[in-house]
């Protein structure tokens, strides 16, 4: 028989959100009269329907695919350049971050570019994450044979945790040693907190210090109310020669289901071969880019360039807003009812202690049975995330103002 990659039957249980979708379904089948009324605040899945500008973008472009004299077949696969371009001039070179449009390639996803990023580097590099973190980053490296197997608190041999809590403010300290390649995701999945310029200054500063490359994972910038916090790593100063970005309109403009992103590799950035010469990444992620994927499809990319537009940006504007309303109301809700809440003021996750000390996934189970409410256990994201709980804003109003009501009716 054909052997498997062994490396997947090191991963523990299945991966975090199609595990709560089990667990909620089960519940459902026995509470059929309960099943109505479970509002769904666990994945970080948009509901509201796609901007105007956007739409009207990808009919447009729907239309020119139906024409001969515009219609297209494959693109270029980094992204076209309108794309590209408009990329380059609104999210960087309007905040002063030295970024060139060919330095962007646009994608699928950056949950994809996340995983399919460790193509390009050697297996044996030390890799140190933040915990608790999204999953994919420590899956994506157990199945890719980086990792030994895990503990019983899920922790995998081989990689660098490094704790974040309340204890700690929710701010990672720098490894001890030297570790090569670094996940930061700012603001953070799933603490919904954020990190200051001097914060990331410390992280290109130990990156550069130690040959390390920061893989920094921004997809959730657009949500930053705070005008002193970074939207990008590369507004640090020296990021470019050590950071990877990655980027989304998902959450943003609402592409979780049309799906388009961006990843950011800078020319300048360098790594080393086993013997010693140094190497550019740049031409690396563009080989890999072109032999395992052909672009996102054309009307897509034009409703992606819309979210740069005037009527665009304004639109997106308002989403946001609209999302950050209810990650107020749901801080608020819960701190009444006596919850220590963190997060939700630059992201749309609010993180959340559980009350009386409860595990996460019995507090998961109380929420489902008391309130018909669905969130995600914070020990799904890692160890540290134990005795934690997040709870997305993503959802419309009526549905967050019910969840809210129904907060105070269980844990008040
Ligand atoms: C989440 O809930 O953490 C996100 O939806 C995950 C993702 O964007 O892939």
């Amino acid at each position: 028989m054909v052997q498997v990659n062994d490396n997947f039957l090191k991963l523990k249980a299945g991966y975090l959100f199609p595990e709560i979708a089990r667990r909620v379904n089960a519940f459902c089948e026995a509470n059929p009269d309960a099943a109505s009324r479970v509002i769904k605040l666990g994945i970080g899945d948009v509901t509201e329907p796609l901007p105007p500008a956007i739409v009207e973008a990808i009919h447009k472009a729907t239309d020119e695919l139906a024409e001969r004299g515009s219609f297209r077949g494959y693109g270029p696969e980094q992204g076209y350049d309108f794309l590209r371009n408009a990329i380059c001039d609104n999210d960087y070179k309007a905040r002063g971050c030295d970024v060139s449009a060919d330095e962007i390639f646009v994608s699928d996803g950056s949950k994809c570019d996340s995983g399919n990023i460790l193509d390009i580097f050697g297996s044996n590099n030390t890799v140190a994450i933040t915990d608790p973190v999204y999953p994919v980053y420590v899956d994506t490296n157990v199945m890719t044979g980086r990792t030994g197997e895990a503990d019983d608190d899920g922790r995998y041999a081989g990689l660098v945790y490094i704790p974040v809590t309340a204890e700690n403010d929710f701010s990672p300290a720098l490894p001890e040693g030297k570790v090569d390649l670094i996940y930061l995701c700012y603001p953070n999945n799933p603490t919904g907190t954020v990190a200051s310029k001097e914060t990331l200054k410390q992280w290109v500063d130990y990156a550069k210090a130690n040959d390390s490359i920061i893989l920094y994972d921004a997809a959730y910038e657009a949500f930053i109310t705070d005008p002193e916090i970074p939207h990008s790593i590369y507004e640090i100063e020296g990021a470019r020669d050590v950071a990877i970005e990655f980027r989304s309109f998902s959450k943003n403009a609402g592409f979780t289901g049309t799906r388009c992103a961006f990843t950011v590799v800078p020319k300048s950035l360098k790594g080393t071969t086993p013997g010693g010469e140094t190497v550019d990444i740049h031409p690396l992620w563009n080989r890999r880019h072109c032999t395992k994927f052909n672009g996102v499809s054309y009307p897509i990319q034009r409703g992606a360039a819309a979210a740069y537009s005037e009527a665009g940006k304004q639109q997106i504007g308002e989403l946001v807003s609209f999302y950050m309303e209810n990650a107020r109301l749901l801080r608020e809700g819960l701190t009444k009812v006596g919850i220590q809440v963190y997060g939700g003021v630059n992201a749309p996750y609010v993180w959340l202690k559980t009350p009386g000390g409860a595990t996460s996934w019995d507090f998961f189970d109380t929420l489902l049975e008391k309130g018909n409410l669905v969130g995600t256990p914070g020990s799904g994201f890692g160890a540290a995330g134990e005795g934690y709980f997040r709870l997305s804003a993503f959802n419309s109003r009526a549905n967050v103002e019910e969840a809210v009501e129904r907060f105070t009716q269980s844990l008040g």
